[in-house]
């Protein structure tokens, strides 16, 4: 048993190391232009004291890309540390969803923001539209089948066509995003949108995503808020990059809501999503907790942490009924990988953070360290414009159609359809 254990410890170091050393040659061939910079500055830390200021600076920049690896890596340790078998890759066909699973009431019908997104005025525009349903195998079990939904104009001048995957809301599904994925498909991108874990394809009735919260905190063997569906996330760019249609050096990734979590932590898990634009997604985990700022966030999936209040035989949640919580269902989300950290290892890649200033899910407050940090990290990586935090006034939990219209002229900035 020991031996077995042992083995495993060693076997996970071993990866882990190699992912490290992975990451850096991907990144150093990734910015083919900037090699000799890396070779100085890997001569620059042999030979240590320097003084001119060139030198520290490019030091200082592979620090920051080994704190990046680092923290990287120790993100797929704790992903990889609850999963059932791992599989091959492989795609199913399957039929478009005619009526989609949503987990709230009444069904939500209809979204002015959803409805505003840019899009190119074509003749016969449904005829030339071409749908994708198909579930990749991301793991063993039920769960590891992931629902693929994409849209894209059959005829094309692009030989490869960027890629956009769109992250769906707490209780929705991809079904919810079609309208983003028309426009943006109009626009002759390849329009990607995934059922998170436990919701649309994934979830049986209207509770599975909360009775999978609610095992999560009492069984400690899965990672439903967030986590595991990053592990699709990395899966999902195993086969975009794959594809013969896709550019796998243009593929975005955006989300709202919890679907702006899963593209914050899938861009900074996965350095082959070349863009993020995560909406009303970003906060400060640790901020809430030390600023009792947690509320609003603990009543968007209150189950979890009522079942956690009683079990720790308390009255009312407090803040350590929290810190158990995100300790237990996502470990290290309000502490190692929370925004401070995971925000800044998104550079140099262009990432735009969209919230509403009165957004109580995501306090603003809470985001000035990360925002901080992560300008400090794009400026010495000489990419301070494509770091960008937008707080729309006036604006509480809600993604706003200027949102749209933001994240979508992101991408076009960037990937130049
Ligand atoms: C939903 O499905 C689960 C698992 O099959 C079951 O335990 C639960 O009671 C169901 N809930 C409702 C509201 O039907």
């Amino acid at each position: 048993m020991a031996m077995g254990t042992n083995i495993h410890t060693y076997y996970y170091f071993f990866l882990s190391m190699l992912e490290a050393i992975m990451m850096v040659l991907v990144h150093v061939r990734a910015h083919a232009p900037s090699t000799a910079n890396y070779k100085f500055s890997l001569n620059a830390r042999i030979t240590k004291p320097t003084t001119t200021p060139q030198l520290i600076s490019a030091d200082r920049k592979m620090e920051y890309s080994e704190d990046a690896a680092k923290i990287r890596s120790e993100f797929l340790q704790v992903l990889r540390s609850r999963r059932t078998a791992e599989v091959p890759l492989s795609v199913e066909p399957a039929e478009p969803v005619k009526d989609p699973l949503y987990q709230e009431i009444p069904k939500p019908t209809f979204s002015e923001a959803m409805e505003s997104c840019p899009k190119k005025e074509i003749p016969n525009f449904k005829e030339l539209l071409q749908e994708e349903n198909f579930y990749l195998t991301t793991e063993a079990g039920e769960q590891g089948h992931l629902p693929v939904l994409i849209l894209k104009l059959k005829e094309t001048s692009q030989k490869r066509r960027p890629a956009i995957v769109f992250l769906h809301s707490t209780n929705k599904c991809k079904e919810w995003l079609r309208p983003l994925l028309e426009a943006y498909a109009s626009r002759d991108y390849i329009a990607v949108a995934i059922d998170s874990r436990y919701h649309g394809e994934r979830a049986r009735n209207l509770t599975t995503y909360r009775d999978a919260l609610v095992s999560s905190w009492k069984k400690g063997d899965t990672m439903p808020f967030i986590f595991d569906t990053v592990w699709d996330l990395i899966k999902l760019a195993d086969h975009l990059t794959q594809r013969e249609d896709v550019d796998p050096s243009r593929i975005g990734i955006t989300g709202e809501s919890l679907g702006g979590m899963h593209a914050w932590f899938g861009a900074a898990a996965d350095t082959r999503y070349a863009v993020a634009v995560p909406i009303i997604g970003v906060q400060g985990f640790r901020w809430a907790i030390e600023h009792d700022k947690w509320q609003a966030r603990v009543d968007s999936i209150k189950a979890v942490f009522e079942e956690a209040r009683n079990d720790l035989g308390k009255s009312a949640i407090d803040k350590e009924v929290v810190e158990k919580v995100w300790d237990r269902i996502a470990p290290g989300l309000a502490s190692r990988f929370d925004s401070p950290y995971t925000i800044p290892i998104i550079s140099p890649r262009p990432l735009l953070i969209l919230n509403g200033n009165e957004d109580p899910r995501c306090p603003i407050a809470g985001l000035e360290l990360p925002e901080s940090r992560a300008r400090e990290v794009y400026t010495k990586a000489n990419s301070v414009e494509n770091f960008k935090l937008v707080a729309q006034p006036g604006i509480g939990h809600q993604m706003t159609s200027l949102m749209v219209r933001q994240a979508s002229d992101w991408f076009d900035q960037h990937f130049n359809p």
